[in-house]
């Protein structure tokens, strides 16, 4: 196990990655804790809850992105008046991304914050949505619209918790980790030369490492998003978002690497990126991925990126596109010729 420490000028935090880590429960021995966790989760844990975090009132939400509204917000503010927390209460998010999310806004709300430890039980949470402090609910369609940036004091990344993953599940967090090799040519090497394991545990564990690292160095930077790095973690977002919302049928995940793809022809189509690295790029994510199919009225979908949070001025789509190993670009092209380009790559498509 190693410790990741994460320098946030809000407050600072540490993230135990490898195996053992989950024995940094330790830490919050006597302490008044919440634990939040989803339908799925709790089947699989309730056990393991109870032991490890003895004493803690339990809340368990229904699983899935579609539960992370307002409605479920507010049943988990509800359930820590009941606990009656006070301020000095640890909420615990033990599960996936959806989890983090709201959990981490539920906890920068109630009495106007608590203390949160992250307890990331997928492969897309422990490479990235644990780490930095992103809170949200989506909102009228709307994907992370309503949140804060709120720091877990400590992460907790265990690939024990991987164990029991759904194979589809390790692929959403899979295009998480393709998605910091895009920024960051190290991990970029590795997943090139690393594609026959990347489903074994040991491989995985080593990536885990290096994406948490990366990426607690770019919020170390830009914690709030302001001056622009952290932008770049919201590679392949911009259309991944899009669709995620218009279709649903598919988890974050998948998106981002279908995303990924299609912005990688339009960096390409715009002169940014050349062919030979983006085609390889692409060769990565369909490793993961398969072929990207194709959307029916992809031009309705693509509208949903007007409200993307990277977009400065109205009628313009802001996304981070790749350049080359290790670099990226911020494109930003006027709404109908976005939409033009995602219906003109879709159509190559069958
Ligand atoms: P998720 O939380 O819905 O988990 C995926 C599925 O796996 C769920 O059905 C869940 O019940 C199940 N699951 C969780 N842990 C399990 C385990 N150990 N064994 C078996 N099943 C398990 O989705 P996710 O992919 O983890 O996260 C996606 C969410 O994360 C999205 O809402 C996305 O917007 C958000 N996100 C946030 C950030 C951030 O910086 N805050 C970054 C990336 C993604
Ligand atoms: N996943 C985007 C971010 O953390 O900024």
């Amino acid at each position: 196990m190693q410790t990741i420490q994460v320098h946030t000028k809000s407050r600072p935090g540490a993230v135990f990655c490898g195996q053992g880590a989950a024995e940094q429960a330790e830490l919050l021995r006597d302490k008044t804790l919440f634990v939040l966790t989803d339908s799925n989760v709790y089947r699989l844990y309730k056990e393991y809850i109870a032991e490890k975090f003895a004493g803690a009132a339990v809340c368990v939400v229904p699983a899935g992105e579609r539960h992370k509204n307002r409605t479920t917000l507010f049943k988990i503010l509800d359930a820590m008046l009941d606990a009656k927390l006070n301020r000095n209460a640890w909420l615990v998010a033990f599960g996936g991304g959806v989890i983090g999310d709201m959990g981490g806004l539920a906890a920068s709300l109630y009495m106007r914050g608590v203390h949160v430890v992250q307890v990331p039980t997928t492969l897309l949470a422990q490479v990235d949505s644990s780490v930095g402090g992103k809170t949200a609910i989506d909102y009228r369609g709307v994907k992370n619209v309503i949140g804060a940036f709120y720091q877990p004091e400590y992460v907790i990344c265990d690939p024990v918790f991987l164990r029991t993953l759904p194979k589809r599940e390790l692929k959403c967090g899979l295009g998480e980790i393709i998605k910091t090799g895009a920024l960051d040519a190290q991990i970029y090497e590795k997943l090139c030369n690393g594609q026959r394991q990347f489903f074994d545990f040991s491989f995985l564990e080593e990536i885990t490492a290096d994406c948490v690292r990366f990426k607690a160095h770019v919020v170390e930077e830009d914690e709030c998003e302001r001056n622009g790095l952290r932008k770049c973690l919201n590679m392949g977002h911009t259309t991944g978002h899009a669709l995620e919302l218009f279709y649903g049928r598919r988890s974050h995940g998948e998106y981002v690497l279908i995303g990924m793809d299609f912005e990688s022809y339009i960096a390409e189509e715009e002169g940014i990126c050349p062919h030979g690295y983006a085609k390889e790029l692409r060769a990565l994510i369909s490793a993961v991925a398969g072929k990207i199919p194709h959307f029916d009225g992809i031009g309705e979908a693509a509208k949903a990126a007007l409200y993307d949070k990277k977009n400065e001025k109205r009628g313009e789509i802001s996304m981070i596109v790749p350049e080359a190993k290790g670099k990226f670009a911020e494109l930003k092209l006027p709404a109908q010729k976005y939409i033009d380009l995602l219906e003109q790559i879709n159509g190559g498509r069958v």
